[in-house]
């Protein structure tokens, strides 16, 4: 067994495909996953973001490949994994962070935006692990990582947001329950559930105000920046969390206690 820092942390030379990769954590999770020696796929709705993710990524003299696309269809992230595995080689890893987030009193939420949040953050996630872990299961191997929220834990006092939370609480849910139906195939499936995080999400004019009340509210009395997620990131993709399947690793200054 290993147990030095270098050996199990390392992700040199592993193939990742990831959601969400032209914005926010995806993309600084994608460009972590780079500056450690890792081959990095990208995949999004946002053209302009991936390929802003492309150059930095060239930047560091890694291999990358990025796909226009969206994780409500399962064929457009098909096709990206047959490319990626045909251009760089079997995929190692997958990190689902493609998401949206928005609020509406619940009285008021309508059926659209319903079912748009639960298009995007659960069936979209649902379709990523379900095309990733087909090309896994025939290798027997893989690590598959999905971005929840603290929010699928507990309620964001102020926030109405029904149907974000409780896609998030899916997305826990179902990761749990993917690590169990694929464990034999050596498939590990687990969530990271970040708190507050400055990402492009947050930080829309309008949130100003929000933003003081959301660094007040967690414990260690700020929001993390999006480089704070790469650690855990880096965690579970490698042989450092090779005992780790169904966990929702939380991520949140401390949040979830109080
Ligand atoms: N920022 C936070 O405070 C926070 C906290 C907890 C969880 N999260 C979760 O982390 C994930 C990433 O959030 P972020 O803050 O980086 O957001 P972000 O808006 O900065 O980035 C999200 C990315 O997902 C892409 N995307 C959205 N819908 C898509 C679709 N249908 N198909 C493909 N790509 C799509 C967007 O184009 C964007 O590039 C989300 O799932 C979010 O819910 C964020």
């Amino acid at each position: 067994m290993k147990y030095n820092s270098n050996e199990l942390f390392n992700i040199e030379d592993d193939i990742i495909f990831v959601t969400g990769a032209g914005r926010g954590i995806g993309q600084t999770v994608a460009i972590g996953f780079a500056s450690s020696g890792a081959k990095v796929a990208c995949f999004d709705l946002n053209l302009d973001g991936l390929r802003e993710t492309q150059k930095k990524i060239k930047q560091l003299n890694q291999k990358t490949i990025i796909f226009e696309g969206d994780v409500r269809n399962s064929s457009e992230i098909r096709y990206a994994i047959e490319e990626v595995e045909k251009e760089l080689g079997p995929i190692d890893v997958a990190f689902n962070s493609a998401g949206i987030a928005n609020a509406n009193p619940a009285e008021e939420l309508s059926n659209e935006q319903w079912q748009n949040m639960f298009d995007i953050n659960l069936s979209g996630i649902f379709f990523s692990c379900q095309e990733e872990a087909k090309v896994m299961m025939k290798r027997k191997k893989g690590s598959i990582i999905n971005i929840a929220s603290m929010s699928g834990t507990i309620v964001n006092r102020g926030l109405k947001q029904v149907h974000y939370n409780s896609s998030k609480a899916g997305v826990i849910h179902l990761t749990k329950s993917l690590a169990m139906e694929w464990i034999d195939y050596g498939i590990r499936v687990n969530s990271i559930s970040p708190g507050y995080t400055k990402t492009p999400m947050n930080l829309r004019p309008e949130m100003a105000d929000q933003i003081k009340v959301f660094e007040n509210d967690t414990p260690i009395k700020r929001m993390a920046a999006p480089e704070e997620i790469v650690g855990p990131s880096i965690f579970l993709a490698s042989e450092a969390s090779s005992f780790c399947t169904g966990i929702d690793l939380i991520v949140d200054g401390g949040f979830v206690c109080w």
